[in-house]
């Protein structure tokens, strides 16, 4: 079984062909960082125009580099949300279309499903059973979740931030030190060498029996801290704070997976998103993570960040569960990762005719 996958939920336009025995075939991604670049972060409506322009052409070089025609696949998937209503509807029509027009199954899937299945693509020869149950980590720019994954479909989501994203903190706070975005590689670059312990950034709800996460009064703390040393220009004092700002953030980050984990009596953790790229957070929750007997996955970056293999994957598997979507898939730009298969609500397609 073969499927093509589109993903076109925040900043990436991407499409990939996965098959069920071969693996992945392709994994085209367009990224728009440079065009938001300019603007310090994604600009929702530019996100939508960029994402018309470039899906058919990512769509056509994913099954050019496939060698696979549109005639050799089994579906058609798509990621349906949650994610920018304007980013996810170019997808989505673009899916609907080629459904349409060839007969094929549409699949529509929740981001974070295919975030969750990384590994499986990854390490395809691990099967379900030695990748679950895990506890998923996922922190890009636009989430920042902790999710219980017994199984495939089976997700329970354990804590969100309660404001802003975990790549937000980090490309807001390197638009306040001056650095270019995206900020995440820049405050890591510029956190070398600095000492983590330099400064004093909170760390919100540390209690690590609360699951969820707040990163909007780092931000501002980081901007006090700014105020209060004006005049500070100083490398090292620049290195210092990078460094410091950046260990709140990992802090907070291992220390509340590694609680869920606990909690949940799980020994494994998935690690996905862009925020996964930071070397501190790796190193850290490494050590840490293999102090308490659990054993850390970072999917590579390229399956990591946002992409279409993953959709084409959870596609390919609600697929053969016999599971698809109705031609009224809608873009759902809010959507609990509980309900992961609520798109996939149309009649078996034998009954459907
Ligand atoms: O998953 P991703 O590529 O895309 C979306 O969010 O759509 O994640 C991008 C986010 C940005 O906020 C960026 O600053 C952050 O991931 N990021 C990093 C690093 N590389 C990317 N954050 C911390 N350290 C990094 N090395
Ligand atoms: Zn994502």
């Amino acid at each position: 079984m073969r499927l093509l996958g589109i993903e076109t939920s925040c900043d990436e336009t991407a499409a990939a062909v996965v098959d069920s025995v071969a693996g992945v075939l392709s994994n085209v991604v367009h990224s728009q960082v440079e065009m938001h670049a300019l603007y310090g972060g994604v600009v929702p409506e530019l996100a939508s125009r960029a994402h018309i322009r470039n899906i058919g052409p990512v769509i056509a070089a994913a099954l050019r580099q496939a060698d696979t025609p549109v005639a050799a696949l089994d579906g058609v998937a798509v990621t349906a949300g949650p994610g920018l209503v304007g980013a996810l509807l170019t997808g989505v029509a673009a899916a609907k279309g080629l459904a349409l027009a060839t007969g094929l199954p549409l699949l529509g899937i929740h981001h974070m499903e295919g975030h969750l299945i990384s590994p499986l693509l990854e390490d395809p020869d691990a099967g379900d059973a030695g990748i679950f149950p895990f506890i998923g980590l996922l922190v890009s720019g636009g989430h920042t979740l902790l999710v219980h994954a017994a199984a495939f479909g089976v997700y329970r989501l354990l804590g969100q931030s309660l404001d802003d994203a975990v790549g937000e903190a980090f490309d807001k706070g390197a638009t306040l030190l001056g650095l270019g975005y995206p900020g995440g590689p820049a405050i890591s670059r510029l956190a070398e060498g600095g000492d983590p312990a330099a400064f004093a950034f909170p760390r919100a709800l540390r209690d690590k029996s609360n699951p969820d996460f707040s990163f909007s009064g780092l931000k501002t703390s980081l901007r006090l801290h700014l105020t209060a040393h004006v005049g500070e220009t100083g490398e090292f004092f620049r290195r210092d704070t990078a460094a410091s700002y950046q260990e709140a953030i990992v802090e907070v980050l291992t220390n509340k997976s590694l609680a869920a984990c606990r909690r949940e009596g799980v020994d494994r953790l998935l690690v996905a998103g862009g925020v996964g790229a930071n070397q501190r957070l790796r190193g850290r929750l490494a050590e840490r993570a293999a102090a308490v007997g659990v054993t850390v996955r970072f999917p590579a970056l390229s399956l990591c960040t946002d992409n279409g293999a993953m959709i084409a994957l959870a596609g390919l598997r609600r697929l053969q569960r016999g599971q698809h979507s109705a031609m009224g898939l809608n873009a759902r730009p809010r959507w609990g990762v509980e309900e992961a298969d609520a798109a996939l609500d149309a009649p078996p397609r034998s009954a459907a005719g």
